[in-house]
This record gives C-alpha cells, sequence and structure tokens, in this order.
C-alpha cells in the first residue's frame, strides 16, 4: 500500500495559470493506479456511456485520424478505435504516468492496438502539422486547461477544412436544484469516497472545484466560435452534468 499523499490544493479561482498547470500535473502522475476504477464508480458508470456517445457523433471523410487530447488512460481513444475501423488513433496527455497505463490498456486490446499510438506532449503546442486530423477530441480535460482559448485554437490548426471537435466535459447543471444537489454529491459525499481508495484524497476536492468553476454552456460554446468553429452545438447528458460539444472548422 502507498503511503497517502497529504496535500490540499488551492481553489482554481485562486491559482496563476502555471500553479494550476503544475498541480493537474501533480494530480494526474498520482492517481492513475485507480484512476479507471473511480472514474466508474463516481460517476456510477455513466463515464462508459459519455464517451460512447461522443465516438458516436465523430464523422472520419478525409484523413480517417482521430487526435485524442489529455487522453490519459485511453478511454476515449480506445472508443473511437473500437467504433471506427478504419481510422488510425493518437493519444495525447503531458502525464507520462498516465500514457503507460493508456499504453498497457491499449496492448491488451488486440483488434485496436495496431492503429493506436501514443505521444508525450502539451495541448497547448500540439506536435502535429497544420490539418493532420478529421477529428479532435477531448473527454473531461479541457477543464483543467487554463488557456481554453489557446487549446482550442491548437485543435483548430490540426483539424483539417471541414475537421470537427469534440469536447466532453462535466459541470454544473443549468437546472438550480440539479445544481445544488450536484455540488452536494461533489464537495461532500465525492471527497468521502475518494479517500477510501486514493492516495491523494485531494485530487477530487480538485476535481470538484474544476466541474463547480467550468464556464456554462453559451460561454463555453461562445469560446470555441471565437477560436473559428462553427455550427457549434452542445448535447446534455445525465440532467447536464456532462456535455458534449461539437463545432467545425469551416470548408
Ligand atoms: C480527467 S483526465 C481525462 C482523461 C481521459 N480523457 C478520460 O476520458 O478519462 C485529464 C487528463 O488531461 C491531461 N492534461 C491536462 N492538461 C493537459 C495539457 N495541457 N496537455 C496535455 N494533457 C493534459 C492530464 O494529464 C490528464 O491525464
Amino acid at each position: 500500500m502507498e503511503e497517502p499523499l497529504k496535500r490540499n490544493y488551492a481553489p482554481v479561482k485562486d491559482l496563476k495559470p502555471d500553479e494550476h498547470i503544475r498541480m493537474v500535473q501533480e494530480i494526474f502522475a498520482t492517481v492513475t493506479g485507480k484512476y479507471d476504477f473511480l472514474n466508474h464508480l463516481l460517476s456510477f458508470r455513466r463515464d462508459v456511456a459519455w464517451r460512447r456517445f461522443a465516438a458516436r457523433k465523430m464523422r472520419f471523410p478525409k484523413t480517417r485520424r482521430y487526435l485524442d487530447v489529455a487522453t490519459g488512460t485511453a478511454d476515449l481513444a480506445l472508443e473511437v478505435a473500437r467504433r471506427y475501423p478504419d481510422v488510425q488513433v493518437t493519444g495525447l496527455d503531458f502525464v507520462p504516468e498516465m500514457l503507460e497505463k493508456a499504453a498497457e490498456k491499449s496492448a491488451r486490446r488486440k483488434e485496436c492496438r495496431d492503429r493506436v499510438s501514443f505521444v508525450q506532449g502539451d495541448a497547448l503546442a500540439l506536435p502535429f502539422a497544420d490539418q493532420s486530423f478529421d477529428v479532435v477530441g477531448i473527454a473531461f480535460g479541457i477543464r483543467n486547461i487554463p488557456d481554453r482559448p489557446g487549446a482550442l485554437r491548437e485543435f483548430h490548426r490540426v483539424l483539417v477544412n471541414g475537421g470537427q471537435v469534440a469536447v466532453l466535459e462535466m459541470q454544473s447543471p443549468q437546472v438550480k436544484v440539479l445544481r445544488l444537489l450536484c455540488s452536494f454529491y461533489l464537495r461532500s459525499v465525492l471527497p468521502r469516497l475518494a479517500r477510501r481508495f486514493t492516495r491523494n484524497p485531494a485530487a477530487y476536492l480538485y476535481l470538484a472545484d474544476s466541474i463547480l468553476s467550468f464556464p456554462p454552456p453559451e460561454r463555453f460554446s461562445g469560446m470555441m466560435r471565437d477560436a473559428g468553429f462553427s455550427d457549434v452545438r452542445h448535447y446534455p447528458l445525465t440532467l447536464g452534468i456532462t456535455r458534449l460539444y461539437v463545432g467545425w472548422k469551416p470548408e
């Protein structure tokens, strides 16, 4: 049993961007062991259905290449590879511990492992040429990136004309009573559960804080339009605690 980390993280609103980034790197380097298990437990396995929904909305008409940014343990990357047998998938993350897990998982899936590769890199400086991918997706990653407009501009740059961005993210529901329930679950129930299962329970306080401080749908959609995406739509999932945002790079 590993020694628990005794950390407390400052609220997201008090952090400078570089402090936020260091904190995100530390958090994701220390939760890899139980990351998948806790994701499924804490979301009552809805996370699997949310990623499936996102994959179902994707279209690959030109390059047949998909980039999964902030791939973590590759759940969305592997779902896309499973659903689209002729698509090449690249998963990118800046935390090597996450990428190790991702590569292990991918190696166990023989139907897709030859089409999935992983790259260590930063969402804000993607190591790819302009117009390399049909679709760029990011699941539960954008809220961990302080410079969201910068990341969206990078996604736009590496997409082909007519390409698609898909952003899956948890956020406060729009309906007040659900918002209160969600906040209670995230701030009171989730940290208690996390204390039982992870060596870094403070990570789950950060999770709650980052979800509750994510901008509302209209503001985030506006950010996507400002980055150059058109026909931006969003789909509420599970009472709006998660939302899929889709946008297109004009032809
Ligand atoms: C909550 S996990 C999501 C993982 C996965 N997409 C999923 O669906 O479970 C967020 C991931 O984003 C990564 N991340 C955060 N900021 C990043 C950045 N600027 N560049 C690359 N990866 C980043 C973290 O390392 C972490 O693995």
